[in-house]
This record gives structure tokens, C-alpha cells and sequence, in this order.
């Protein structure tokens, strides 16, 4: 399992996958990904997440999203599905993540497709953010807390950035309780990079202090998204191999056939959370 690391202090493997993710926004921008994207989830921001259109506003429903109230995006990558929600709602955004790329694709699509409400963009790690306390109203992050090892960092973070009567939504990739050492092995191996969290997210959520308001098992929905993915991805083989080469291509492949086994077996699986803070309701 990998270790937390301190607020601010990220492990080479943590530099890697912002490398990663760096190179993978600026490529989600070619014609081809962009049309894959729309095909599998319903949008085009050159997103990273599984996070479809319906899903999306499904979470700015359960955040009660409206003109002047502000929400966070941690993780935000390349602006999906925050300022599609700014779009929708009218609400003012704010966007965060660590590596310039995404924000910097955000900030032109923002140029090109201007909202009501204000967008903001912090180059910030959802561990140990540059907000003060109470400063949003809502919350959210898409399939992050798998994507990073220090969790109740980040959930310490957005509990200290939430106004009281505020509510997190996020979803996460995470690996079924109780399986065989040879079944969590193969989970760990079809999921995202830190997918493997310490006890399973109710846990972490209370222990960390929010009071969960909703759980939502997306698993069913995710292995129909992944299934969709591979079926677009065939359809678009001769682009995405001179895009990705074919070596890349065939294991991009096998790896998304791998992650739908391992989600339809049932040892991997994908949740939304609605969360608030305890007395939030009340304003207290
Ligand atoms: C699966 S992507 C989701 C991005 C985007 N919200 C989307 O839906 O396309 C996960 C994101 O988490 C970000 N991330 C990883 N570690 C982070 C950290 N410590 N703080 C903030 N963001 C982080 C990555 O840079 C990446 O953009």
C-alpha cells in the first residue's frame, strides 16, 4: 500500500502521475479524444475522470448549485465537471489541482465559453490549499481521492474550506472489502494509481468529521461507461493508434478490458458521496 504523504511533500510517484495527467490534458485536446469523450461521457472539456454528463449534474443537484454560491473544484484537471457546472447553474467556480496544464486548458475554455458566474484557478495540492476557512459553499472532486495517496489530507482541507450548511459531493474508485490476497492484487492492478485507501470511504469520511448524506453505487453505471469506452476506442483504432502508437493503444486497451472484469466481478467499484459537516444543517 502507499504511504501518505505530508500536506506539501509529494513522492516521486506523486511527481509522476502530475506528469502524467500534464501530458494527458494536453493530449485530451486533440479532435479525436475530444469526440471519444463526447461519445463516452457526454462532454468535451478533455476531462480524466469517469464522471458522465448525467452524473455531473446529479452532483450539482445534491450540491444545491445556484447563481453566487461557490464551489471548489479539487482535482480539477482541465475544468470537467466544475465549469460545466458553472454553465448550468451559474455558480462561481473555483478550480484546483497541481499540475499548470489542466488549468491552463480550463482557462481558455472559460475565454471561449464564458459563464455568469466568476472562475477562479489555483495551481494548489487538495492537501494543504491556499483558501481561507468557510470560504465555499459546495465542494466537489471527480475519481481524485484514488488518484492521490494523502486522503484525509484532502478531506481535512475540504472540510476546513466548507461554510457550515455546505456539502461535499465527490466520487471514487475504491477496492471491495474482504477480498483474497489474489483478488486485491488484481483490483489494485486494474484500477487508478492510488485506489488502494486505508479502511474503506465511510470510515475515512467519519473519522475525518463529515457526516455522510449520501451514497450512491455507481459501479453498474461505470462498468456500462468503461464497456462504451472500449467499444468507442475500437471504432477510432486506426486514429488512436498513429495518436498513441500501437504498443500504447493495445495496452490501453487491455487495461480498460481489465478494469470492466475487475468492476463487473464486483472487486472494484465506484461510489458517489454527498457529505456535510456535522451542524451544518443548522448553520452552526
Ligand atoms: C481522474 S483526474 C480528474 C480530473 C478532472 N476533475 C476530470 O474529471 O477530468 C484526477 C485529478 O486529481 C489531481 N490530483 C492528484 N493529486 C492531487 C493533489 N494532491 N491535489 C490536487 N489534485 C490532485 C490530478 O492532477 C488529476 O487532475
Amino acid at each position: 500500500m502507499s504511504t501518505a504523504s505530508q500536506p506539501g511533500s509529494r513522492s516521486q510517484e506523486e511527481r509522476e502521475l502530475s506528469e502524467h495527467f500534464a501530458d494527458e490534458y494536453k493530449q485530451a485536446q486533440t479532435p479525436v479524444i475530444l469526440d471519444l469523450e463526447r461519445a463516452v461521457c457526454g462532454c468535451d472539456y478533455g476531462g480524466t475522470s469517469w464522471t458522465t454528463r448525467a452524473e455531473a449534474e446529479q452532483m450539482g443537484r445534491l450540491m444545491e448549485l445556484s447563481g453566487g454560491r461557490r464551489l471548489l473544484e479539487v482535482g480539477a484537471g482541465s475544468g470537467w465537471p466544475a465549469l460545466y457546472l458553472a454553465g448550468q447553474t451559474g455558480c462561481d467556480v473555483t478550480l484546483a489541482d497541481v499540475p499548470y496544464e489542466g488549468l491552463r486548458i480550463a482557462a481558455d475554455r472559460a475565454a471561449r465559453d464564458p459563464v455568469d458566474g466568476h472562475i477562479s484557478l489555483a495551481v494548489a495540492d487538495g492537501a494543504l490549499m491556499p483558501f481561507k476557512a468557510d470560504l465555499f459553499d459546495a465542494v466537489s472532486h471527480s475519481d481524485v481521492l484514488c488518484c492521490l495517496p494523502a486522503k484525509r489530507g484532502v478531506l481535512n482541507e475540504c472540510k476546513r474550506v466548507l461554510h457550515h450548511g455546505g456539502k461535499m459531493a465527490f466520487t471514487v474508485i475504491a477496492i471491495a472489502p474482504g477480498l483474497s490476497s489474489a483478488d486485491h492484487a488484481r483490483a489494485v492492478d486494474s484500477g487508478p494509481p492510488f485506489v488502494e485507501a486505508e479502511c474503506e470511504y465511510p470510515e475515512l469520511l467519519e473519522t475525518t468529521g463529515w457526516k455522510i448524506v449520501d451514497r450512491i453505487d455507481l459501479s453498474a453505471a461505470y462498468a456500462e461507461t468503461g464497456k462504451r469506452y472500449i467499444r468507442e476506442l475500437e471504432a477510432r483504432a486506426d486514429e488512436m493508434s498513429v495518436l498513441l502508437g500501437e504498443k500504447e493503444f493495445s495496452e490501453l486497451l487491455v487495461k480498460r478490458q481489465t478494469n470492466v472484469e475487475a468492476v463487473e466481478e464486483g472487486i472494484v467499484r465506484r461510489d458517489m458521496f454527498v457529505a456535510s459537516l456535522w451542524g451544518g444543517e443548522s448553520g452552526l
